[in-house]
């Protein structure tokens, strides 16, 4: 006979950082979180959470406060554009793109999931 887990196929939840009650983040906010040690700008808008890298892909400005319309977040060093969406840079003198993160609401509250 063997033994057998209680809950043999509970799934492993990835590692999440939490960011703050969705009431704290409202649209048009932008915050940052570490997630593994690494910098995030956490940007609330249009009703979703979106989550990249805080280093911008030209010369490693923080993206944190630079001005978000039409779903892109802009580097106010220089002026480069990043899709929220995507981290595609969108406009020079960025041509890399910034790394992204998931985001997930889970009871009223905001976390980011490590990669
Ligand atoms: S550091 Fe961001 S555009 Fe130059």
């Amino acid at each position: 006979m063997s033994l057998s887990s209680s809950s043999p196929s509970a799934p492993t939840p990835p590692e999440r950082v939490h960011v703050g009650a969705v009431t704290a983040l409202p649209d048009g906010s932008q915050t940052e979180v570490l997630v593994g040690g690494v910098p995030v700008v956490v940007v609330s808008y249009e009703g979703q959470y979106y989550a990249l890298r805080n280093n911008c892909t030209h010369k490693d400005f923080p993206l944190l406060g630079g001005d978000v319309s039409m779903g892109r977040i802009t580097c106010a060093k220089h002026g480069a554009k990043f899709e929220l969406a995507t981290g595609k840079a969108k406009t020079l003198p960025a041509v890399k793109a910034v790394q992204i993160f998931k985001t997930l609401v889970e009871d009223g509250e905001v976390y980011v999931l490590a990669l």
